[in-house]
This record gives C-alpha cells, structure tokens and sequence, in this order.
C-alpha cells in the first residue's frame, strides 16, 4: 500500500471489538500491549506478560478477520535471548497473530533477523518506546536534538535491513518521520508523528473516549464513555424502580411460544 493507500491501523483486545473494527474497514488490527493500560488498569505497559497477550490474540484471532492481526511482544519476552524471542513470538504465531510487533531499533536487528528466519513476519516500533519509559525518562517527544534525529533514522534503516515489513513510529519529530518514510521502501505506521507517513494507527480506548488520560497525540472521536454512563444508569434506575424487566423480557411456564 506504500504510496498508493494510506495505511488504518488501530488496537483491539477481544473478539468483539476486533469484529467491529474490521467491520469499519481497517487494514491491520495491532492486539497493543496498551492492553495492559486500557483494560487491565497498570501506568503502564511493564506489567504485561505474555499469557495476557496470548489471551488476547487468540480472542482477536476467533473473529477470522479481513484485517492483518499483528500481536505485540510484551515487555521482556524478546529481549532476553534471540531463542527466548523466537520461541515466544512462536507462541504468539500459534494463537492467531500473522505477525508480530517489537520494540527498540539497531539493538534488536539480531532478534528481527531471527525471527523473519523463522517464518515470522516483524513489524518494528520505534521512537517512544513505551516499554522502556523508565530508561529514557518518560513518555516524552522523541527525535528534536540532531543526536536523536541521526538514531531514530539509523534505527529505521537497520530495521528495514534485518527484514521488517513496517515501522511504528511513535511521538517523533513530524520532519524525521517523513525523512524515513521518504528513504525507506517498507511502509511506516505513525502515531503522534505527523501526516506524511504511510499510515496511522491509534489506540481504539482513544478514538471512542472510554477513558479520561489520552495523549495529546490522539483525536477522540467519539464519546462512549458518556453513551455507556447514561445507558448503565438508565439500567440501574429501571432496576430501582421495576420498571425493568418489563412484560416483553420475561415468560410464565403455562404460556405458550
Ligand atoms: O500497544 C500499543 O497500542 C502500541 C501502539 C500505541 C502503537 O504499541
């Protein structure tokens, strides 16, 4: 799609979700490690473990979707050893991802090497690094001294050497993503990093409004968290008040279908 289409991407985390946002006609549903974050409730993505992100890929993976399904390699399961992370982006494959995401750039060509080796196609992610916020001190903009800018764009180049399919870019310099995009043949996925990428890709929590803390990268649009306070709560007054579960929501043994 790389200079024909733009490129839709967004997270889902379950069977449902995955179903509607293939319905909605995104190109590649990213089970995010942001799980951790959206919908078991860690500050971050550290806690994640790798059954959490199986459970997930396998309930995205039942919905058969049209969608490329990429699953993210959580915190610790790639970076230990090259057969650590060939093992488990194995396991990853064997739930239903038909790709994998990891993070970090020139550090981790030997793991993307390995695992393309494999037979597993690698999608990298690089710039904001989430999983290593304690290390570069937070979640802060990346690539604006020209120190940054030469390392981003080096990592891209030695992803794109060691085989990756696509490159997350995450809260990066709008003018240091388009320069990767411009040099490199494989397509980039931004998120807070400007328009002149291949594509986009948010975290689905974000675009509905579920939650309150989204970052400023991210357009909201809609407002769930609001349509499902008020449809709860009209729920709980029905309860309250009996009005619920009225004559069309119950039956009598003696009454016929
Ligand atoms: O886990 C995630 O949702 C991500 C995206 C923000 C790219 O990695």
């Amino acid at each position: 799609m790389k200079g024909r289409e733009k490129i839709a991407m967004v997270t889902a985390y379950d069977y449902t979700t995955a179903k509607l946002v293939d319905l909605a006609g995104v190109d590649i549903v990213l089970v995010g490690d942001s799980a951790g974050m959206v919908i078991h409730g860690y500050d971050s993505t550290i806690p994640v473990t790798l059954e959490m992100m199986l459970l997930h890929v396998s309930s995205v993976a039942r919905a058969k979707l049209r969608a490329l399904v990429v699953g993210d390699m959580p915190f610790l399961s790639y970076e230990t050893s090259i057969e650590d992370a060939v093992r488990n982006a194995g396991t990853m494959v064997k739930f239903g991802a038909e790709a994998v995401k990891i993070e970090g750039g020139a550090e981790m060509a030997d793991v993307v090497k390995a695992l393309v080796r494999a037979g597993i196609p690698v999608m990298g992610h690089i710039g904001l690094n989430p999983q290593r916020h304690l290390l570069i001190g937070g979640y802060k903009r990346r690539g604006i001294s020209e120190s940054e800018r030469e390392k981003i764009l080096e990592d891209a180049k030695e992803l794109e050497k060691a085989g990756v399919f696509a490159i997350v870019i995450e809260y990066t310099a709008a003018d240091v993503a388009e320069q990767i995009t411009r040099e490199l043949s494989v397509p980039t996925i931004c998120i807070g990093s400007g328009p002149q990428c291949d594509g986009q890709v948010l975290v689905l929590h974000d675009i509905l409004g579920l939650h309150d803390n989204i970052p400023p990268f991210a357009k909201k649009y809609a407002d769930l968290k609001t349509l499902v306070i008020n449809a709860v709560k009209r729920y709980v007054e029905e309860v309250k008040t009996g009005a619920f579960p009225s004559r069309e929501y119950y039956f009598y043994s003696y009454e016929k279908k």
